[in-house]
């Protein structure tokens, strides 16, 4: 977070705990910066971004993202990756679209980074929930803004089927999730056709 930070990326500012109190911090508790605002999952329930804008800011948030040279690898074409940036993971303080959560961050292939990103929102648009139709909204928004350069692949190659690789290997996958996951896949790659 703290390269990110330095890269110019919006993620809470990040410090090492003050060690004023000895065993009041623990080394491996992290201190960042309170954000306030919504986050734009709860901004897509109020009606105050609508499922095209959010779709869009998630996007400009994995360009930019991707735009900054990997921290550790050597490897030219991987970025720092998210893998889980969807509209609960950013909060829209007055400064502007934030990134939290990075617990899941490595570095990679952007496209699996816009794999697991479409998937997440696959899901909930492959459900059968009141929030079905604006997550479709979002991913058919987030996949018209993906750009030449991204190549998310087939079901069986390619970023988007290691994406789902991943998602399932996730022990926090529930088996209903598992099940929408085949049906996320496909309608990804359906919205893609399309565009
Ligand atoms: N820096 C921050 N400032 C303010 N609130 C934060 C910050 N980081 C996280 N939060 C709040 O905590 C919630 C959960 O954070 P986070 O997304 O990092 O964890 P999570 O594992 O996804 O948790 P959950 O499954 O409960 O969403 C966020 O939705 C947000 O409301
Ligand atoms: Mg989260």
């Amino acid at each position: 977070m703290a390269y990110l930070a330095d890269h110019g990326y919006p993620v809470p500012h990040v410090r090492a705990p003050a060690s004023g109190v000895p065993g009041a911090v623990r080394r491996t508790d992290l201190m960042m910066q309170r954000l306030h605002g919504p986050s734009m999952l709860q901004a897509l329930l109020r009606g105050t971004i609508t499922p095209e804008a959010a779709g869009l800011r998630l996007a400009g948030l994995l360009h930019r993202l991707h735009s900054i040279p990997a921290r550790v690898s050597a490897e030219p074409t991987d970025r720092v990756l998210h893998l889980d940036l969807h509209p609960g993971n950013v909060m829209l303080t007055s400064q502007g679209p934030v990134v939290i959560d990075w617990r899941n961050t490595e570095e990679g292939p952007p496209g699996l980074d816009w794999g697991m990103s479409a998937l997440v929102l696959g899901q909930v648009a492959a459900d059968t929930t009141a929030q079905a139709a604006p997550a479709r909204a979002v991913l058919t928004s987030l996949l018209a803004h993906l750009g030449p350069a991204v190549v998310l692949g087939s079901a069986d190659t390619g970023c988007l089927s290691q994406a789902r690789e991943k998602r399932a290997a996730d022990p926090a996958t529930s088996k209903s999730e598992m099940r929408l996951l085949d049906d996320a896949m496909e309608l990804v790659l359906e919205l893609r056709q399309l565009l």
